[in-house]
């Protein structure tokens, strides 16, 4: 059986047929305020305290300060002592940002992913990521030689892309081909606030649910409910499960 990496998300690990094959890079995609960011904290937080598994957070978006109050807000508490600890690696903004030239500090961070002792990866988010490239060719280069060094040394990553629409009609981007997987988060309005539900697109060489599923955002992060399987997201009331 091939080994897999548990995100210990509720109900996530099930759909994904036990978790994300290990040295896998999988795609995470939705709108703003999906929980992209959170699923990310979470998947770190879950292997340092779970599965004792140390993983690296990179962050174009927040600096440390920000990270770590996110990561309490929503109840977890101990992720200070785990970065102090060298449980946890932040790359933040102002690490990422601190030179003019960028191909010089992704080359030190690859570098830097050399043997690692590390075994998962969260980037957020790959679409700042690739704003830092002049052209699509050596955006291209890039990302290969970025995935590549994941793999090779043993990070099972999550690449988190911002989405402008739930259903994009652009092509399908490069990222897309360069991952062994995609996730994409989903949020609808209701009256009373929002819908949440996740949707396994593609997961290679793994048995998967299709289905999509709803979720919820609370105090310790992501809850997947996966005994709605079959469910429609257009159908709007997430409380009428089939077969109740
Ligand atoms: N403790 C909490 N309880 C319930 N919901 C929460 C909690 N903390 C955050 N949320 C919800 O999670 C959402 C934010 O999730 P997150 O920051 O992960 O989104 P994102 O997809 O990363 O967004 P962006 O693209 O803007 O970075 C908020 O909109 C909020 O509704
Ligand atoms: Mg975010």
């Amino acid at each position: 059986m091939t080994e897999q990496t548990r995100t210990g998300i509720e109900g996530l690990d099930s759909i994904l047929g036990g978790g994300i094959v290990d040295n896998a890079t999988v795609l995470i995609s939705g709108n703003p305020g999906t929980g992209k960011s959170i699923l990310g904290l979470q998947y770190i937080y879950n292997g340092a305290t779970e599965f004792d598994e140390k993983g690296i957070y990179l962050s174009f978006e927040e600096n440390a300060e920000d990270i770590a109050q996110a990561a309490e807000s929503i109840g977890f508490e101990d992720w200070r002592e785990l970065v102090d600890d060298d449980q946890i690696l932040i790359y933040d903004k102002q690490e990422l940002l601190r030179h003019n030239d960028f191909n010089a500090t992704l080359d030190r961070l690859l570098a830097a992913f050399e043997e690692t002792e590390y075994e998962r990866l969260v980037l957020d988010s790959l679409t700042m990521f690739e704003l830092f490239f002049e052209n699509e060719q050596e955006k291209r280069t890039y990302l290969l030689k970025f995935s590549d060094i994941l793999k090779a040394n043993g990070l099972t990553s999550l690449l988190i892309a911002e989405q402008a629409a739930v259903f994009p009609e652009q092509d399908i981007g490069l990222e897309n081909f360069l991952t062994d997987g995609n996730i994409y988060l989903i949020q609808t309005p209701t009256e009373s606030g929002v819908n949440r539900y996740i949707w396994v697109a593609k997961m290679r060489k793994q048995d998967i649910e299709t289905d999509i599923f709803p979720m919820d955002i609370d105090e310790g992060g992501i809850t997947v409910h996966e005994r709605a399987a079959g469910f429609s997201m257009m159908g709007g009331q997430s409380d009428s499960f089939p077969g109740e």
